[in-house]
């Protein structure tokens, strides 16, 4: 079908803030992590049938380190370790996709940061 934008604004957040401060985001803002290891953000998707599908996570990064984040789908790890780089500013935003298997009907994909960092701001995720 047509993809679907499921905004980080709208998701389950633990450890994290909604913020508006750096322009280019979708929607009403975007999420920043905490920075610690272990902030997660969790979205609800529904799919009609199941199946291996793209994620494509839209994010910022302003710092030259890694922010790597692993992914969950309904509690299973299915990607870990997933890199976000710098995209040299905080507006600057940019995807990055991520292959995740999903069942029919919702689904729960969680994107848990795993340095003191925390994750890259995050803005949607769109499948
Ligand atoms: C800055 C920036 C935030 C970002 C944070 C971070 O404070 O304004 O948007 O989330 O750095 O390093 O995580």
């Amino acid at each position: 079908g047509n993809p679907v934008d499921y905004q980080a604004e709208d998701a389950t957040i633990v450890q994290g803030a909604v913020e508006s401060n750096h322009a280019g985001f979708t929607g009403t803002g975007f999420v920043n992590y905490d920075n610690v290891a272990g902030s997660s953000v969790e979205w609800a998707v529904n799919v009609p049938s199941a199946g291996t599908y793209d994620v494509v996570v839209r994010y910022a990064n302003g710092t030259t380190a890694n922010r790597p984040l692993d992914f969950s789908v309904n509690g299973s790890i299915s990607a870990s370790g997933v890199g976000f780089g710098g995209t040299g500013a905080w507006p600057n935003w940019t995807t990055r996709t991520v292959k995740v298997p999903l069942a029919a009907g919702v689904n729960k994909i969680k994107a848990v940061a795993t340095t003191a960092n925390g994750g890259p701001n995050i803005d949607k995720i769109t499948l």
